[in-house]
């Protein structure tokens, strides 16, 4: 490599190592410390890397948490906010540098650049964990640390709490209860910042503009994963590392199996195709479904079903305005579909006693939607204070998709419509007075979309 290319490619280097310096991240931690207060503690440690075969792994992908609280992007981290701590309020844990694995592996920021790089209070070899951590949490009465999706740091934060409480023998404070972060740090996660809407727009930009690739693509003949790939292409084009969920591509009855992600039959003259896929950008991820006939038509049964979960999906974005309560979204869909059905001979009415019994659920199983973010199903809790729901507030982001299926095994499928499904998801931001889909990029008037099927196949 030539002298000016080599300096180049260092300085890319250099500068994808400094992301975490952001005072984002900082005035983030900041925030969290000023939330749980200065007798406790939190500990976020980054996801291991998983196996794939042998000696190859999957691609790592940093833990929501720990990058949202510092922008690394390391795995063997530990993140550990004392808030009130005189001179280390941050601590982190990290890998040491080491040249003949960086050579291998990418390089690492190591210990001696966590202040510079990531604006770390104090840091520590990772291998110091157990001998640090008992120390670090004396003084504080309880810990935020979320059990049970890490086993191996589980034992070792349980092992440093009970040593910590040894040592402190009645006579010091130390920590007497594990806290789940989530009314804490899931709360702040959940109303997102002027910063997070716009990395949430432009990843549902990306994601309908993969969509409208995949409408433009799509013929019949094709397999599911060349479809997946169209679509796909666009999102790496569009700035993603990644997909935000594996993506779904589901012809003709593959559409009944919610969690279809095979992708390897072939797209049938007269098909509908399924289609829910989402484009990771700079750690924030869109989540769309559009379903379209493969043919650039709809036969009259698809339509017919199709008409009806745009029409809840449509009715239910209607209501979105801050202040609505959560569970309304999902009682709008369950309304208008299952009236729909009882109109089409395929439940049985009232309305209300088909509601109350729930027959709807034979063929309309999911929930409306969810929170959306950094993950696709992100977090913060649905309900508040033992209340039914939570009242919506502006910077909130969540789906709306409802849907309809009829499964070919699932005998009260009705014999016209049997292995047709269909569901329609966009991508809400609550606003001050209303709300803002992100994703109306990717059509869904059967029309619009009729328009531009098949067009660039
Ligand atoms: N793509 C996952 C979901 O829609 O919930
Ligand atoms: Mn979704
Ligand atoms: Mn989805």
């Amino acid at each position: 490599m030539a002298g000016a290319e080599a300096a180049t490619d260092r300085a890319a280097t250099e500068s994808s190592l400094r992301e975490g310096t952001g005072d984002l991240h900082a005035s983030r931690r900041a925030r969290l410390m000023e939330r749980i207060g200065p007798t406790s503690a939190a500990l976020f440690a980054a996801s291991p890397e998983r196996n794939r075969s042998n000696d190859t792994f999957h691609a790592y992908r940093p833990s929501s948490d720990v990058w949202y609280l510092t922008g690394f992007e390391e795995p063997d981290a530990v993140v550990l906010l004392l808030p009130g701590h005189d001179e280390h309020p941050f601590v982190l844990f990290l890998r040491e540098r080491n040249l003949k694995l960086e050579i291998w592996d990418g390089p690492r920021v190591g210990v001696e650049r966590a202040r510079e790089m990531l604006g770390a209070d104090k840091a520590f070899p990772i291998s110091e964990l157990s001998e640090q951590l008992p120390k670090l949490l004396a003084g504080r009465e309880s810990l935020h640390y979320t059990l049970g999706s890490n086993p191996p740091m589980d034992a070792e934060v349980v092992k440093a709490y009970r040593k910590a409480i040894r040592t402190a023998r009645g006579r010091a404070r130390a920590p007497t209860s594990i806290i789940e972060p989530g009314e804490a740090l899931h709360e702040m996660r959940l109303v997102k910042s002027p910063e997070e809407i716009d990395a949430l727009r432009r990843c549902c930009a990306v994601s309908a503009e993969g969509h409208m690739r995949g409408m433009r693509t799509t013929r019949p003949g094709m397999t599911e994963f060349e479809l997946q790939a169209e679509i796909e292409h666009v999102f790496y084009k569009g700035g993603a590392r990644s997909p935000g969920y594996p993506s779904i591509v589901g012809a003709g009855s593959n559409a009944c199996v919610l969690h279809y992600i095979e992708n390897r039959d072939t797209l049938v003259d007269g098909d509908i195709v399924l289609v829910d896929a989402g484009a990771e950008v700079d750690y924030y991820t869109g989540d769309i479904t559009r379903t379209w006939p493969v043919n650039g038509e709809f036969n009259g049964y698809q339509r017919t079903i199709y008409d009806l979960v745009l029409r809840a999906q449509m009715e239910a974005i209607s209501l979105v305005r801050p202040g609505l309560p959560w569970h309304e979204i999902h009682e709008c869909t369950v309304h208008v579909i299952t009236e729909g059905l009882i109109d089409l001979g395929i439940l049985e009415g009232p309305v209300e006693k088909a509601i109350e019994e729930k027959t709807f659920r034979k063929f309309f199983m999911h929930g409306t939607g969810h929170w959306l973010g950094i993950d696709v199903h992100d977090v913060g809790s649905y309900a508040r204070d033992g209340e039914k729901s939570r009242p919506l507030e502006a910077g909130m982001c969540f789906t709306i998709e409802p849907g309809i299926y009829f499964h070919p095994e699932e005998e009260s499928s009705p014999k016209d419509f049997v292995g047709i499904g269909v569901r329609i998801e966009d991508d809400i931001l609550v606003t001050e007075d209303g709300c803002e889909v992100l994703t109306s990029g990717a059509p869904k008037e059967p029309e619009e979309m009729m328009e531009i099927i098949g067009k660039d196949a």
